[in-house]
């Protein structure tokens, strides 16, 4: 079964610019759902056990449009909460400040494009800044839509645009949010990280695996030994 991570910080540590109150709901109760109810999906999708990944690629590739809300959702929100810090954090460096002019001019002109992408965008979804083939970009997605089934792009870093992460504490003004978000709580050190696995340089992002499912793996694993056994003494 896939666990709800832990907050990778204390629940008021981003306070005032996403409130106690709002992480303590938005990752007890919806990130919370999300995690259970693809526990609950997986296993009926024959997908027990497999990295949460590997769900979510599958559940788009067979159009299990339930399971692949869920389990991306899932793997969003774990993402989201690894994109913030603390305020008070520094800035892009290295390669990628390096990458960040190269692709916008600086880091103003991707402030701009950052909050222009998850202001203008219709209804919930996620504002990603990316990198690819042609360098650094910014995109967003709709409703749990996301990057693991997006060809060639390597997320970096995402912003929650639905309204259950700013409503609390930026009532319906999603560009405010989106900017002190960038200049407060953005982990530069954590898209770093990600640029340089993107690169083959390090290990990029990953959901939690999961816990618990050994036992039934095993079993599939004995039940399919055995079948395979079957099939070779009919055959024999
Ligand atoms: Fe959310």
């Amino acid at each position: 079964m896939y666990v709800l991570p832990d907050l990778p910080y204390a629940e008021d540590a981003l306070a005032p610019l996403m409130s106690a109150d709002t992480l303590r709901t938005h990752h007890g109760k919806h990130h919370k759902t999300y995690v259970d109810k693809t526990n609950d999906l997986a296993p009926k999708a024959g997908l027990a056990g497999k990295p949460l990944e590997e769900v979510v690629r599958e559940a788009h590739r067979k159009g299990d449009k339930s399971l692949f809300n869920n389990a991306a959702q899932a793997w969003n929100h774990a993402f989201f909460w690894r994109s913030m810090r603390p305020t008070g954090g520094k800035g892009p460096s290295g390669d990628l400040k390096s990458a960040i002019e190269s692709a916008f001019g600086g880091l103003d002109d991707l402030r701009a494009a950052f909050v222009a992408e998850g202001a203008g965008h219709f209804g919930s979804g996620w504002a990603w800044l990316v990198t690819g083939s042609d360098g650094l970009k910014v995109i967003s997605t709709h409703d749990a839509d996301d990057t693991l089934v997006k060809d060639g792009i390597y997320p970096l870093l995402v912003c929650d645009v639905w309204e259950h992460a700013y409503y609390l504490d930026h009532k319906n003004d999603r560009k405010r949010f989106l900017e002190r978000w960038f200049d407060n709580l953005a982990d530069w050190d954590f898209a770093a990280e990600q640029l340089a696995a993107a690169g083959s340089r390090g290990e990029g992002f990953r959901y939690p695996p999961p816990v618990g499912d050994a036992s039934r793996s095993k079993a599939a694993k004995d039940k399919a030994a055995k079948d395979k056994a079957g099939e070779r003494r009919a055959g024999a």
